[in-house]
């Protein structure tokens, strides 16, 4: 009898290699190869993605017509695909469980539903009754929209064959299962199936199908990410589990630019958008207390103003305690060790706990001057002069080096009100025309913000 061949998928990134290795040769994470059965009709599958002729043709040929886009009526949901849901499309929506992926795209069926598209809803996870309960909470649906409560991928291709609806949303992709792959749901080879397969019904039907994806911390069901590839576009969903404030951003798009993002707040009726999140970031925020800045940083094409608190005592333990919500922690250290030398705090005798507030993450180089002038601020016991903005990348000498597109960030603080902004002195120089009663300081290193904070005295 013939031996079932098997071959080795890396959780991550999905590279595929013939025997067991401790290291993913390709993306080198560590103890992420596991052993899966080879699909012996995958290849056949993927090569043909459509019944149109096999026949190579010119550029001249090609037709230039603007693929055809619908609007979500979400302007955030519209931005972050790139101007609307282009028609066969696959799009991949991932994040954490619970972090609201059903409920957004079920209130994007909803609006397309009063449009009268005909959307079909797949769940795998919930069942009828807890789509409905959830679909009260949001508004008023049309009858376009079709609910299926199914696992089987066979039934729901041959439903979606029946129905021809415009859109599909499968919920999700982990619980979805393929009868002739022979191993458990959420596996890499069903995952990988499922997908190429809904792939061949969305190219040729020109069905626009968004798929949810659960990411998963340590993976016995395989991550999103190893379907990146796969997808036209890949969305992921994130926020604090504590905070309101969802952003969607995303991070591959065949048909629009990446990295922009779209803010969402989950409020008791679904998900409201945040048309300016600037304003909501800083909602709340203290007036002159010591330890808050305002810092501009930048999310795909768009500046958002963000608050930096940072909490500094003396420690009582016999090294230091250090916490960094919203952004990376290996930063906060770096730059502490930075100002330590630079600027002379005894940083090294403080516990410091830093927080983006807002619930947003931001890892960008600009926050780096806020962080800074956040802990030199919470140190010295000293507000930062009254509307005042920050941005700049801080270098290992204490220098401060430029940032990308720096009148963007500063006309965004003007709107807000902030009227002196502290930023690299590379970048100030480059400044146009600036917004009217803005006051800049351009400085080339942190040692210069003492003078600020002692003027502010
Ligand atoms: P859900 O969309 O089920 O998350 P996912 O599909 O990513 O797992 O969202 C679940 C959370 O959203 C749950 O904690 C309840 C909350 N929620 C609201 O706060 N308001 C609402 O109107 C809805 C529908 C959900
Ligand atoms: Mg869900």
């Amino acid at each position: 009898m013939a031996k079932n061949k098997t071959v080795f998928f890396c959780k991550e990134c999905g590279a595929e290699a013939s025997r067991w290795m401790g290291q993913c040769p390709s993306c080198h994470a560590w103890d992420t190869m596991v052993e899966a059965p080879e699909d012996k009709g995958r290849k056949a599958g993927i090569s043909r993605l459509s019944k149109r002729e096999c026949k190579p043709v010119s550029l001249k040929e090609v037709n230039m017509e603007r693929e055809s886009r619908t609007s979500t009526d979400m302007e955030e949901l519209d931005r972050v695909l790139g101007g609307g849901i282009v028609r066969g499309s696959l799009v991949l929506v991932g994040g954490d469980p619970g972090i609201g992926k059903s409920t957004l795209l079920l209130q994007m069926c909803r609006n397309l539903s009063v449009k009268n598209e005909s959307i079909l809803y797949v769940s795998g996870e919930e069942s009828l009754r807890q789509i409905k309960m959830r679909a009260v909470r949001i508004g008023e649906f049309s009858d376009s929209l079709k609910l299926l409560s199914e696992t089987s991928l066979d039934d729901v291709i041959e439903a979606i064959y029946e129905m021809k609806p415009s859109l599909v949303v499968i919920d999700s992709i982990q619980t979805m299962v393929k009868a002739d792959v022979e191993s458990a749901p959420g596996s890499i080879s069903q995952v990988r199936e499922i997908t190429s397969s809904l792939l061949r019904v969305a190219k040729e039907e020109e069905i626009s199908i968004f798929i949810i994806g659960h990411v998963t911390k340590e993976g016995t069901v395989a991550g999103p990410r190893m379907l990146e590839h796969m997808v036209d576009t890949v969305l992921y969903f994130e926020g604090e589990q504590s905070s309101s404030y969802r952003i969607l951003r995303g991070v591959k798009n065949r048909f629009g630019s990446t990295n922009e993002i779209g803010v969402f707040e989950m409020v008791g009726t679904g998900l409201r958008e945040v048309l300016n999140p600037s304003e909501h970031m800083l909602m709340g925020m203290p007036d002159n207390e010591p330890g808050s800045t305002v810092t501009v940083t930048l999310e795909g094409t768009r500046p958002i103003l963000v608050e930096v608190q940072a909490l500094i005592c003396k420690t009582i333990f016999n090294f230091p305690k250090r916490t960094a919500v919203g952004t990376d922690y290996n930063r906060i250290n770096l730059l502490m060790a930075v100002m330590e030398k630079k600027l002379g705090p005894h940083l090294s005798e403080c516990d410091a706990y830093i927080n983006v507030a807002g619930g947003m993450r931001v890892t960008e180089p600009a926050l780096d001057l806020g962080i800074v002038t956040a802990i030199l601020s919470g140190y010295l016991k000293q507000e930062m002069p009254e509307k005042t903005a920050v941005f700049g990348e801080v270098g290992l000498t204490g220098e401060v080096r430029s940032v990308s597109q720096a009148m963007q960030r500063v006309r965004e603080a003007a709107k807000l009100g902030y009227h002196r902004i502290i930023m690299p002195e590379a970048n100030r120089k480059q400044m146009e025309e600036l917004p009217k009663g803005i006051e800049i300081i351009g400085i080339g290193n942190i040692r210069e913000l003492t003078s600020i904070f002692k003027t502010n005295k």
